[in-house]
């Protein structure tokens, strides 16, 4: 009897120590608005980047299991320029809005269009990579024209503005539109006949098509789709942090950096 009270007691305090030891690790997080001196120099600050590693050649895990990509390389120089430290943490797309806003990742990059619908829940540095929405189909079947697929069974990422675009040719509740967690999930299932088309940024598709279906498929653009721009996100209200990413952003713009890490991953120059 008194063995379990005790036990319960203990864990009592442990919880509530760990709760303690919690509370004061998040409080280092902030940033230092107390004017009386820390006992010790505190650790330096490192950002948490958020990003959906199944996006190749933006963001994947390679076989050592690191994140690599364009725009894993973007920040890496951004942050050297900003004077900040990051780390990279896989995140899958469905949460990834969520994880900013409740504070897990400090910034997100994952090949993220500005649009105005996210402008209200989180802030966006300056674009960073400009892309538009592509077709995938099978060779043979006659497709010239976003229109075309309007009666396909077409797959999307979920929650992607290749899905947002869909929507409006299909209509948002159609039952032809096939959501995916990922955008190589949906690639998949147009090779495997589960699906006639799918609709997703041109950097991805193109990759895709040319690195695992043997050149069965082809892409289709249309002039309706908007030009999208990729921008770095923070938590809505993030100055500070917003204006260290654009000056980094800027930074790598004017010394030939940003065209080089272009370069590596998309094998020329931009225009
Ligand atoms: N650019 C598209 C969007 O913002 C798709 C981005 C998906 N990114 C990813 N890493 N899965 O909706």
């Amino acid at each position: 009897m008194s063995g379990i009270v005790i036990r319960r007691r203990f864990a009592l305090a442990a919880l509530s120590l760990f709760a303690a030891l919690t509370l004061a690790a998040c409080g280092k997080q902030e940033p230092a608005t107390s004017t009386t001196a820390p006992a010790a120099a505190p650790a330096a600050r490192v950002y948490v980047v958020g990003t959906d590693a199944a996006y190749t050649p933006f963001e994947s895990q390679n076989e050592k299991g690191e994140v690599v990509g364009f725009d894993i390389d973007v920040v890496k120089a951004v942050a050297n320029k900003a004077g900040i430290e990051v780390k990279f943490v896989n995140t899958p797309w469905e949460g990834i809005f969520n994880a900013l806003d409740q504070g897990d990742r400090d910034l997100l990059v994952s090949a993220i269009t500005i649009t105005d619908e996210r402008r209200q829940t989180m802030d966006f540095s300056k674009p960073y990579f400009e892309a538009k929405q592509l077709i995938a189909v099978r060779r043979d079947v006659p497709v010239a024209k976003f229109e075309d697929i309007k009666t396909m069974k077409v797959g999307v990422q979920n929650g992607t503005t290749g899905d947002e675009v869909v929507g409006k040719l299909h209509g948002k509740s159609s039952g032809n539109i096939k959501r995916f967690e990922s955008t190589p999930l949906a690639l998949k299932e147009l090779e495997a006949g589960g699906v006639e088309a799918v609709v997703a940024d041109n950097g991805v598709v193109v990759h895709y098509l040319a690195n695992n279906t043997g050149g069965g498929f082809k892409t289709v653009s249309d002039a309706s789709f908007p030009v999208e721009h990729y921008g770095i996100a923070v938590r809505k209200g993030n100055a500070e942090l917003l204006a260290r990413i654009n000056k980094g952003l800027d930074d790598i713009r004017a010394d030939g950096s940003y065209d080089k890490i272009y370069a590596a991953h998309f094998g020329s120059a931009p225009k």
